[in-house]
């Protein structure tokens, strides 16, 4: 049987995924499951161990389940490492969010300067726990959840031995949504991706293996909603979509958009609606409120209201297919190998791969369309440059990499936005 190790098991999205894992069982023989966290989650952790051995036990399934603050013992001999954890909390997540905004700068925790300042709060962290992989586990696949990640996993495949697959459920969501514009059920839909992690592209749509980019844009441009729990439902301007030919992702908005994602993040603030990290901490509340309850033991409907929504479906069966060989075609974030050939062979990109036991096969595209290539490019510079700076330390290479991100609009605000996010991140930043 596999042994599976979550870090970050505190992480409200585990039934998420132990639900997965449930649905899953005839084919994925998981024999324990090791939740890890540290000694700021420990609550946290009980009250997530606790309901996954309820929703275990009503299951059925002979599955041992340990929940530890030792992430040695948990990694020791696993199959599979699955990486879920938030450097920081929620509070670094509200600090993200909060000071672009000082400078009228998007704040977002994945993407521009916000993303910037999780990156370098999480590279050190990953690190170490890639040390442990090596370590104790050097044939584990790592499945990197944690954000921004893109560049947790081209971390991860530039400075380790670790073998990485990086996951979102943006393509997953994107192929739902899609199916339900066209009223049909998501297996009939597929999509072809490309681009970087919250950056990705539908390039082209099928129904049934029949070509449906066309119909999709028409309903996309006429008002259809394709979006995530986290991200303003701000509708594409018709006109937009035509030129684009393209299906853009809901994080798209942030840099297509970005005059209306701002006014939207600044009023939101003038009303006092905080932060999403603000509302997310609402919302864990509640999550957790409920999880704590003895008679509760299955996943609670309200998870729905955060973003990470088909995470189990993402992960488990990107699981599935490495451990049972399917060769079967997933949307996943590892090295490009030519299949972009406007890209370098060795950069991380989101992209459809062949799944099975070696690992995965990008699928080849050839060059970008000139309409996304540039955006790409330069949001591909940010991120290279932000690795180098949250391995490295180096105040100039960081400096460089805020500045060349595209929501960052003057290289004076920048530095202002750099010295910021040093300073409110000291007691995460040993590299700095
Ligand atoms: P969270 O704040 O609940 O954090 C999860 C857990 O990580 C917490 O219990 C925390 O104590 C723990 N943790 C913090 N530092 C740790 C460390 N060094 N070692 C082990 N555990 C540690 O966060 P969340 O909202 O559950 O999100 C978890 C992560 O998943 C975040 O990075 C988030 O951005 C990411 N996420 C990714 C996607 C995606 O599409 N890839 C979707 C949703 C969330
Ligand atoms: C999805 C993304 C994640 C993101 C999360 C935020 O949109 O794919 O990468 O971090 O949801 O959800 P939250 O509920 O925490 O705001
Ligand atoms: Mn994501």
């Amino acid at each position: 049987g596999l042994k599976i190790a979550v870090i970050g098991g505190g992480s409200s999205y585990t039934p998420e995924l132990i639900e997965g894992f449930i649905k899953r069982a005839n084919e994925l023989p998981v024999k324990e499951i090791y939740l890890v966290d540290i000694e700021k989650g420990k609550e946290k952790l009980d009250i997530i161990y606790n309901l996954t051995k309820r929703m275990i036990n009503k299951a059925g399934l002979d599955i041992s389940v340990y929940k530890t603050l030792n992430r040695k013992e948990a990694i020791k001999d696993a199959d599979f490492v699955v990486t879920q954890l938030r450097v920081g909390g929620l509070e670094a997540r509200a600090r993200d969010e909060g000071i672009p905004l000082r400078y009228n700068v998007i704040g977002q925790e994945t993407t521009g300067a916000g993303g910037f300042a999780k990156a370098i709060r999480t590279i050190p962290v990953i690190l170490d726990i890639c040390r442990d992989i090596e370590e104790l586990s050097p044939d584990a696949w790592l499945i990197n959840f944690t954000n921004p990640a893109g560049i947790i996993t081209e971390t991860v495949l530039k400075y380790t031995n670790v073998k990485v697959m990086g996951l979102c459920n943006v393509p997953i969501g994107m192929v739902n949504n899609v199916a339900k514009l066209l009223g049909v059920s998501s297996n009939r839909v597929r999509i072809e991706f490309a681009g970087l992690n919250h950056m990705v592209y539908g390039k082209e749509i099928y129904l049934d293996g029949k070509n449906v980019t066309d119909v999709v844009l028409e309903k996309l441009g006429d008002g259809g909603l394709i979006n995530m729990k986290n991200i303003p439902d701000i509708k594409w301007d018709t006109d937009f979509i035509k030129t684009l030919k393209m299906l853009p992702c809901p994080y798209h908005r942030y840099f297509y958009l970005s005059d209306d994602i701002l006014k939207e993040e600044l009023e939101g603030l003038k009303k006092n609606k905080g932060t999403r990290a603000e509302q997310v901490m609402k919302i864990e509340q509640e999550l957790f409120e409920k999880y704590k309850n003895p008679a509760l033991d299955e996943k609670p409907e309200e998870l729905e209201k955060r973003g990470g929504a088909y995470y189990s479906d993402a992960a488990v069966s990107l699981i599935s297919a490495i451990h049972n060989d399917k060769s079967e075609i997933h949307t996943v974030n590892i090295r490009n190998n030519g299949a972009i050939s406007s890209l370098p062979n060795d950069v991380v990109v989101e992209i459809n791969a062949v799944i099975n036991r070696a690992g995965a096969k990008p699928v080849v595209l050839g060059e970008l369309p000139v309409q996304i290539n540039g955006l790409i490019q330069q949001v591909k510079a940010y991120e290279l440059l932000t690795v180098k700076a949250g391995v490295t330390g180096d105040y100039y290479t960081a400096l460089m990499a805020l500045t060349t991100n595209p929501l960052v609009y003057s290289a004076n605000i920048a530095k202002k936005l750099l010295d910021d996010i040093l300073l409110e991140n000291k007691d995460y930043l040993p590299q700095f």
